[in-house]
Parts: structure tokens; C-alpha cells; sequence
């Protein structure tokens, strides 16, 4: 299997109800490494531009707006098949359809606050990382 990265992001509902260390432990016991993480304060336009596939949606304006409505916690995750394993744990958008034990059914409050993003694809998560992140700030043991 191969190592990849993804990026995840814990979400404004997750960290202002202090869950950071939650969530880490989750993706930590799944055997991913935490290769880079900083907390943050999204912009406006940085939450347009990470959410632009998203921008015909009728819920565009609400889920920009969340994002940057607290500090959130960006990510670069780092292991074996990282982008569908940390899908896996995250659980399903709805958290009402998350399976146990994933973060979503233990965390999330809705589908739009549901704590954590996690990349679709190692393309995507290339571009999402680079987003926020330079490659010196990523670091694998
Ligand atoms: S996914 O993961 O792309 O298949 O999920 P999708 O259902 O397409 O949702 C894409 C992102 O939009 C968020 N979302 C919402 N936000 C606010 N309100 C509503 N109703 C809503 N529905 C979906 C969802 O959490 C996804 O965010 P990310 O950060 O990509 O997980």
C-alpha cells in the first residue's frame, strides 16, 4: 500500500468546544502521523478559495461562513492509503449516518458542523496542503 498524505482541518465546532486533542487521538490510533498542524484563523477569502468546488451550492455562504467563524486546526496527515483511511474514520458528512466510533458519530453537532474536512483524493489533498502549508513545514518523523 502506499504512503500518502491528506489534509484534514478541525473544524470551528470542534475546537471551541476544545476537542483538538479528541480528534488527534482518533487519527493518531489509526495509525496516521500528524506531519504538520497549525492553528489558524481562516480568512474569508482563504474559506472561498479552499470551498470554490462548492460555490453553486445552496449552502456556500453557511459553510464559508462557519469556517471562519472560530479558529480552526489545519493538518497534514501522513501514513498507508492516508486519503480513504482518514475518510473512513471521519464518518459520513451527516454525522445522523456516521458509523460508530468514527469522529464524525462521536463529535459532530450537524452535516454543517461536523468537526473535520478530510481531502477526497491524494490530487486534491496535494493542492489543499499546499494551500496552507509550505513542504518545510512538513515533517515526518
Ligand atoms: S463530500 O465530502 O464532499 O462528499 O460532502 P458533501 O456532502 O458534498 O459536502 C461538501 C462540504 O460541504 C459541507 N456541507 C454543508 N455545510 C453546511 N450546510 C450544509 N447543509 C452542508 N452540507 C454539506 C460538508 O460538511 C462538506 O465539508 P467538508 O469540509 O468538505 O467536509
Amino acid at each position: 500500500m502506499a504512503i500518502e498524505r491528506t489534509f484534514s482541518i478541525i473544524k470551528p465546532d470542534a475546537t471551541k468546544r476544545n476537542l483538538t486533542g479528541a480528534v488527534n487521538a482518533v487519527i493518531e490510533a489509526a495509525g496516521l502521523q500528524i506531519v504538520a498542524q497549525k492553528r489558524i484563523r481562516m480568512s474569508l477569502p482563504e474559506a472561498r478559495k479552499f470551498y470554490a468546488v462548492h460555490k453553486e451550492r445552496p449552502f456556500f455562504g453557511e459553510l464559508v461562513d462557519f469556517m471562519v467563524s472560530a479558529p480552526v486546526v489545519v493538518q497534514v496527515l501522513e501514513g498507508e492509503n492516508a486519503v480513504a483511511k482518514y475518510r473512513e474514520i471521519m464518518g459520513a458528512t451527516n454525522p445522523a449516518q456516521a458509523a460508530e466510533g468514527t469522529i464524525r458519530k462521536l463529535y459532530a453537532v450537524s452535516v454543517g458542523e461536523n468537526s473535520v474536512h478530510g481531502s477526497d483524493s491524494v490530487e486534491n489533498a496535494k493542492i489543499e496542503i499546499a494551500q496552507f502549508f509550505s513542504e518545510n513545514e512538513i515533517l515526518p518523523a
